[in-house]
Protein backbone atom coordinates (compact mmCIF):
# COMPACT_ATOMS: atom_id res chain seq x y z
CA UNK A 1 0.00 0.00 0.00
CA UNK A 2 1.23 3.86 -0.78
CA UNK A 3 1.42 6.21 2.04
CA UNK A 4 0.04 8.81 1.50
CA UNK A 5 2.98 11.37 0.99
CA UNK A 6 3.60 8.66 -2.02
CA UNK A 7 0.20 9.05 -3.30
CA UNK A 8 0.08 12.57 -3.38
CA UNK A 9 4.02 12.71 -5.16
CA UNK A 10 2.86 10.60 -7.63
CA UNK A 11 -0.11 12.89 -8.40
CA UNK A 12 1.89 16.09 -8.29
CA UNK A 13 4.55 14.38 -10.87
CA UNK A 14 1.93 13.32 -13.13
CA UNK A 15 0.47 16.76 -13.07
CA UNK A 16 3.66 18.81 -13.52
CA UNK A 17 5.25 16.15 -16.17
CA UNK A 18 1.51 16.50 -18.04
CA UNK A 19 2.24 19.93 -19.43
CA UNK A 20 4.70 18.80 -21.49
CA UNK A 21 2.19 16.27 -23.00
CA UNK A 22 2.22 17.19 -27.07
CA UNK A 23 -1.89 16.90 -27.91
CA UNK A 24 -1.93 19.13 -30.70
CA UNK A 25 -4.77 16.79 -32.35
CA UNK A 26 -7.00 15.41 -29.40
CA UNK A 27 -6.25 18.16 -27.12
CA UNK A 28 -6.27 15.59 -24.73
CA UNK A 29 -3.15 15.85 -22.62
CA UNK A 30 -1.99 13.19 -20.09
CA UNK A 31 0.92 13.03 -17.45
CA UNK A 32 1.66 10.03 -15.58
CA UNK A 33 4.06 8.75 -13.17
CA UNK A 34 5.62 5.61 -12.67
CA UNK A 35 7.05 3.95 -9.38
CA UNK A 36 9.17 1.62 -9.39
CA UNK A 37 10.11 -0.96 -6.52
CA UNK A 38 13.30 0.49 -6.07
CA UNK A 39 11.62 3.65 -5.12
CA UNK A 40 12.57 6.32 -8.50
CA UNK A 41 9.86 7.94 -10.30
CA UNK A 42 9.25 8.29 -13.91
CA UNK A 43 6.94 10.51 -15.46
CA UNK A 44 5.59 10.23 -19.37
CA UNK A 45 3.27 12.68 -21.19
CA UNK A 46 1.38 11.63 -24.41
CA UNK A 47 3.16 12.67 -27.79
CA UNK A 48 0.78 12.58 -30.26
CA UNK A 49 1.91 12.48 -34.36
CA UNK A 50 0.60 14.14 -37.39
CA UNK A 51 0.76 10.52 -38.50
CA UNK A 52 -1.89 9.59 -35.88
CA UNK A 53 -1.51 5.80 -35.15
CA UNK A 54 2.16 6.68 -34.63
CA UNK A 55 1.63 8.83 -31.19
CA UNK A 56 1.78 7.38 -27.67
CA UNK A 57 0.28 7.21 -24.81
CA UNK A 58 1.73 8.53 -21.52
CA UNK A 59 2.11 5.57 -19.17
CA UNK A 60 3.77 4.03 -21.84
CA UNK A 61 5.81 6.75 -22.11
CA UNK A 62 6.42 6.32 -18.49
CA UNK A 63 7.29 3.23 -18.67
CA UNK A 64 9.87 2.75 -21.70
CA UNK A 65 11.67 5.49 -19.68
CA UNK A 66 12.00 3.19 -16.54
CA UNK A 67 12.90 0.27 -18.84
CA UNK A 68 15.16 2.02 -20.95
CA UNK A 69 17.03 2.71 -17.26
CA UNK A 70 17.18 -0.61 -16.16
CA UNK A 71 14.44 -0.65 -14.11
CA UNK A 72 11.42 -3.93 -14.40
CA UNK A 73 9.62 -3.55 -10.82
CA UNK A 74 6.56 -1.44 -10.64
CA UNK A 75 4.72 -0.91 -7.61
CA UNK A 76 2.24 2.28 -8.77
CA UNK A 77 1.60 4.60 -11.45
CA UNK A 78 -0.57 7.73 -11.29
CA UNK A 79 -2.52 8.91 -14.51
CA UNK A 80 -3.52 12.52 -14.46
CA UNK A 81 -5.98 14.07 -17.30
CA UNK A 82 -8.55 16.95 -17.47
CA UNK A 83 -11.49 14.62 -16.32
CA UNK A 84 -9.94 11.55 -14.88
CA UNK A 85 -9.78 9.20 -17.70
CA UNK A 86 -8.60 5.70 -17.61
CA UNK A 87 -5.69 4.09 -19.02
CA UNK A 88 -6.53 2.84 -22.08
CA UNK A 89 -6.56 -0.89 -23.10
CA UNK A 90 -2.79 -1.19 -24.44
CA UNK A 91 -1.00 0.77 -21.38
CA UNK A 92 -2.97 -1.70 -19.41
CA UNK A 93 -1.29 -4.92 -21.44
CA UNK A 94 1.96 -2.81 -22.11
CA UNK A 95 2.07 -2.45 -17.94
CA UNK A 96 1.09 -5.69 -17.66
CA UNK A 97 4.45 -7.29 -19.30
CA UNK A 98 6.34 -6.61 -16.09
CA UNK A 99 3.37 -8.29 -13.21
CA UNK A 100 0.12 -6.92 -12.39
CA UNK A 101 0.40 -5.98 -8.59
CA UNK A 102 0.57 -2.50 -9.87
CA UNK A 103 -1.68 0.12 -8.21
CA UNK A 104 -3.39 2.75 -10.62
CA UNK A 105 -4.02 6.08 -9.01
CA UNK A 106 -6.42 7.78 -11.38
CA UNK A 107 -6.85 12.00 -10.90
CA UNK A 108 -8.11 14.84 -12.50
CA UNK A 109 -6.18 17.78 -13.21
CA UNK A 110 -7.25 19.22 -9.84
CA UNK A 111 -5.39 16.39 -8.35
CA UNK A 112 -8.84 14.97 -6.84
CA UNK A 113 -8.26 11.45 -6.85
CA UNK A 114 -11.21 9.76 -8.79
CA UNK A 115 -10.26 6.38 -8.55
CA UNK A 116 -7.69 3.69 -7.11
CA UNK A 117 -7.60 0.57 -8.32
CA UNK A 118 -4.86 -2.09 -9.95
CA UNK A 119 -3.46 -3.12 -12.82
CA UNK A 120 -4.87 -7.02 -11.64
CA UNK A 121 -8.43 -4.80 -11.18
CA UNK A 122 -7.95 -3.04 -14.77
CA UNK A 123 -7.16 -6.13 -16.83
CA UNK A 124 -8.87 -9.31 -15.81
CA UNK A 125 -7.56 -12.44 -17.68
CA UNK A 126 -4.00 -10.77 -19.05
CA UNK A 127 -2.22 -12.51 -21.48
CA UNK A 128 1.17 -12.47 -19.80
CA UNK A 129 4.58 -13.40 -20.62
CA UNK A 130 4.02 -17.08 -18.66
CA UNK A 131 1.21 -17.96 -21.26
CA UNK A 132 4.13 -18.42 -23.97
CA UNK A 133 5.98 -21.43 -24.01
CA UNK A 134 9.27 -21.16 -23.13
CA UNK A 135 12.14 -22.22 -25.78
N1 LIG B 1 -3.95 8.70 -23.93
C1 LIG B 1 -2.97 8.46 -23.01
O1 LIG B 1 -1.92 9.11 -23.00
N2 LIG B 1 -3.20 7.48 -22.10
C2 LIG B 1 -4.32 6.73 -22.04
O2 LIG B 1 -4.37 5.77 -21.29
C3 LIG B 1 -5.47 7.10 -22.85
C4 LIG B 1 -5.19 7.98 -24.00
C5 LIG B 1 -3.71 9.74 -24.94
C6 LIG B 1 -3.55 9.22 -26.33
C7 LIG B 1 -3.94 10.42 -27.13
O3 LIG B 1 -2.79 11.26 -27.27
C8 LIG B 1 -4.95 11.14 -26.28
O4 LIG B 1 -4.80 10.63 -24.97
C9 LIG B 1 -6.39 10.93 -26.73
O5 LIG B 1 -6.67 9.60 -26.89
Amino acid sequence: MLTDELRNTLIQTAIEARKWAYAPYSNYAVGAALLTTSGRVYDGVNVENAAYPTGMCAERVAMYKAVSEGEQRFSAIAVVTSNGGTPCGACRQALSEFGLDVQVLIADEQGRLVQETSLRELLPGAFGPEDLPRK
